[in-house]
């Protein structure tokens, strides 16, 4: 991607890129499969930052989650964690906080990082983690590891800190709830794993008999045409806030029926500020809401006396904690918390485009939209 004006989105280009020699502690890859994520469309989008000027560079190599081959290692004759041949996950971190969470993205808004869009890259080894030599998953499921880590930590802060205030109920009386999106697929079969009552909106038939196979409750958005509405634009049209309203009733109609009037316990809302309002209406007392992402609008307000009184608590998460990546990595393998086989969308490497464009159209059924670089 390249460097343009400001305000403008940017185009991919298909160009040489060189980088230099290997220093001590990286390794030469062969990316094989990158994970369309919504952090290359904002990069692409320029928004909500522009990754070329706050980097500093003029080009910029996207793609920090994906599957790469280890070419060649410069460990300067000490062990390193991964050898030549390894197939390995690429960890999105560029600068980390003293406790080990990013505060950077690697080839996002970390300068001079190179993604996985280029036939070969070079990365630091600590970033590289091996998948098992003897797993039991294919390469396009493990491809689909960053909206998995995602939610894996953001569910367990979110279930921390209800935990902190309803004891021990049992979780079977309680609605774990998400808006659309790959990262809340896996975050609510975690919080089924745990034992809770999950449920989860859709756009297409697909994606609603997609969610039933994997045993969530499918919840039909098109059903609530005119839920979804900032509150920017809703002060302008009288008869859109009344069709709003009414979409918003039946929302919560359904979410107290599958919660048994209790309202949701845990909501996963990577959606955002159109969505807010029937988000934290729906919301039971003692309520969580939790978040890593602002897909529709990050702009927020509340009632903070309300939120008080309900003693809500608000959960916000942005990637993982690099040193528990390989805990969650053998937990997916012990436990078959992956991507279900076949739910991959692959596209090649000259489809890439067409990938950014399907993806930003949200034409693709897939939660899990794969591009491949190179053959494995
Ligand atoms: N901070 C982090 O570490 C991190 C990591 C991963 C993702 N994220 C963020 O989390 C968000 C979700 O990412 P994702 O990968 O899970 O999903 P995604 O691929 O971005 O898809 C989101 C889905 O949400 C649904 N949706 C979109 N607009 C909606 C609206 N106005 N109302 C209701 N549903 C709507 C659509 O599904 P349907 O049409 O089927 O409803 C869409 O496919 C993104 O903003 C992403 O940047 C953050």
């Amino acid at each position: 991607m390249a460097g343009a004006q400001a305000g403008q989105a940017a185009a991919l280009r298909r160009g040489p890129f060189t980088f230099g020699p290997l220093e001590e502690g990286e390794a030469l890859v062969e990316p094989i499969l990158g994970s369309w994520e919504a952090n290359i469309d904002h990069a692409l989008a320029r928004s909500p930052i522009d990754v070329c000027s706050s980097r500093g560079e003029d080009a910029v190599v996207l793609g920090n989650l994906g599957v790469v081959r280890v070419l060649q290692v410069n460990t300067a004759g000490r062990d390193a964690a991964v050898r030549e041949g390894d197939l390995c996950l690429l960890l999105p971190f560029g600068l980390l906080d003293r406790y080990g969470y990013a505060e950077l993205a690697y080839a996002y808004d970390a300068p001079h990082t190179i993604g996985l869009l280029a036939k070969r890259s070079k990365m630091d080894v600590r970033l590289l983690l091996p998948i098992p030599a003897d797993t039991s998953y294919t390469l396009p499921q493990w491809a689909t590891y960053g909206r998995y880590f995602t939610a894996w930590d953001n569910w367990h802060k979110a279930l921390g800190c209800w935990r902190t205030q309803v004891g021990d109920d049992d979780p079977a009386e309680h609605l774990v709830f998400g808006w659309g999106g790959g990262v809340a697929f896996a975050e609510l079969l975690l919080a089924k794993r745990a034992g809770f009552r999950v449920a989860m909106t859709a756009g297409s038939d697909e994606r609603l008999a997609f969610l039933r196979e994997n045993g969530i409750e499918p919840v039909d958005r098109r059903l609530f045409p005119d839920l979804s509405l900032s509150p920017r634009q809703a002060g302008a049209d009288r008869e859109r806030l009344a069709r709003h309203r009414g979409s918003l009733a039946d929302f919560l109609k359904l979410t107290d029926e599958l919660s048994d009037g209790r309202g949701v316990a845990i909501f996963v809302d990577n959606i955002g500020e159109p969505l807010y309002e029937a988000t934290v209406k729906s919301l039971a007392r003692e309520g969580v809401i939790t978040t890593c992402g602002w897909k529709a609008g990050m702009r927020l307000s509340h009632l903070r006396g309300a939120e008080c009184i309900s003693r809500h608590i608000h959960v916000n998460t942005h990637v993982w904690r690099l040193p528990d990546s390989a805990e969650i990595r053998d937990f997916q393998e012990a436990s078959g918390w992956m991507a279900p086989n076949g739910s991959t969308t692959l596209y090649d490497f000259d489809q890439v485009p067409q990938l950014a464009e399907d993806y930003a159209q949200g034409r693709i059924g897939s939660y899990f939209p794969l591009y491949s670089v190179n053959p494995l």
